[in-house]
């Protein structure tokens, strides 16, 4: 799709920075070799709760950048059904007192964790980055293939996006001030197999090192960015677009919700309701911070 001289000169109007492209991105491109005959989204999934039953778990989702499942798949990038059966097998327990850990012990936490089937497919574990003081906490899903392989969230085209959203509102990912740079962590610390949607079972085994991350950092805002980080956080299964627009909370820290970068790659004309949300999200920190000061 090309932008149309209108079009630009709305988004103009609306406060798009100039750094974000406003052209539209080439659609990204599932992580893991997807068969040829995969079929497009079904519209059918929207706010489906990220605990969704079985059957439900397994549609997908407009609002979502994941991979819909194929027959043809590979056993790793089945429907979530059967990853679900896959790993009913045992499993070491999650470490205990992950509520009282240091960032060291945190870490080594997270590094040696099995307590889900997602141990054995992934390169490596992906704790997150960032100032441990941070203003600013991002909280995205879980990692991508590029993630798995180094080790760091959003190192992909989705990231270089967020990137370039962080910059928009003067925040960055490099070595800074508690101010300026942000502390960034998923949902899930390991990679799906081929982009598939997190099962529950893996977002519940993975939450309390979110949650003792955030704890920690103890930021001023929580930018919150897509369907399963969001409805993960805020323990609801409403889509996106009711839960935007206005300001949540998770262990007493304010969390704002938006769209996540890879469904912007897609959707770039929603961009104008993402600056919005960043927008919104500078305000909650700004008065975070006179409050504070006062
Ligand atoms: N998408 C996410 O939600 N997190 C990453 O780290 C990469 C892509």
């Amino acid at each position: 799709m090309r932008w149309s001289e209108r079009q630009r000169a709305m988004l103009r109007e609306m406060g798009i920075p100039p750094f974000w492209p406003v052209e539209a991105e080439p659609v990204e491109v599932p992580q893991a070799a997807a068969p040829s005959s995969m079929s497009p989204a079904a519209d059918v999934g929207a706010g489906q709760p990220v605990a969704a039953p079985l059957a439900a778990s397994t549609v997908s989702d407009p609002v979502s950048h994941r991979t819909p499942p194929t027959r043809s798949m590979p056993v790793a990038a089945q429907p979530v059904a059967v990853a679900e059966l896959l790993d009913a097998a045992p499993r070491p327990a999650r470490p205990s007192g992950i509520e009282s850990m240091d960032w060291p012990a945190l870490r080594a936490a997270v590094a040696g964790c099995q307590a889900c089937g997602l141990c054995e497919s992934r390169t490596q574990t992906v704790f997150g980055v960032g100032h441990i003081e941070a203003e600013w906490m991002i909280v995205g899903e879980a990692p991508g293939e590029e993630e798995d392989r180094q080790g760091s969230p959003f190192v992909g085209r989705a990231g270089q996006l967020l990137d370039r959203m962080l910059a928009a509102i003067d925040l960055t990912r490099s070595e800074d001030s508690a101010t300026r740079q942000v502390f960034i962590a998923n949902v899930l610390k390991c990679r799906p197999p081929a982009n598939r949607n997190p099962l529950p079972q893996e977002v519940a085994q993975c939450e309390p090192y979110l949650l003792r991350q955030m704890a920690l950092v103890r930021p001023k805002v929580i930018l919150a960015m897509g369907r399963f980080a969001v409805q993960s956080l805020l323990k609801t299964s409403d889509a996106i677009g009711r839960l935007r627009g206005r300001v949540h909370e998770v262990q007493g820290i304010p969390v704002v919700v938006t769209y996540h970068p890879a469904y912007l790659l897609r959707n770039p004309a929603d961009k104008a309701l993402v600056w919005e949300d960043l927008c919104l999200a500078r305000e909650v920190w700004r008065e975070a911070k006179a409050g504070s000061a006062s």
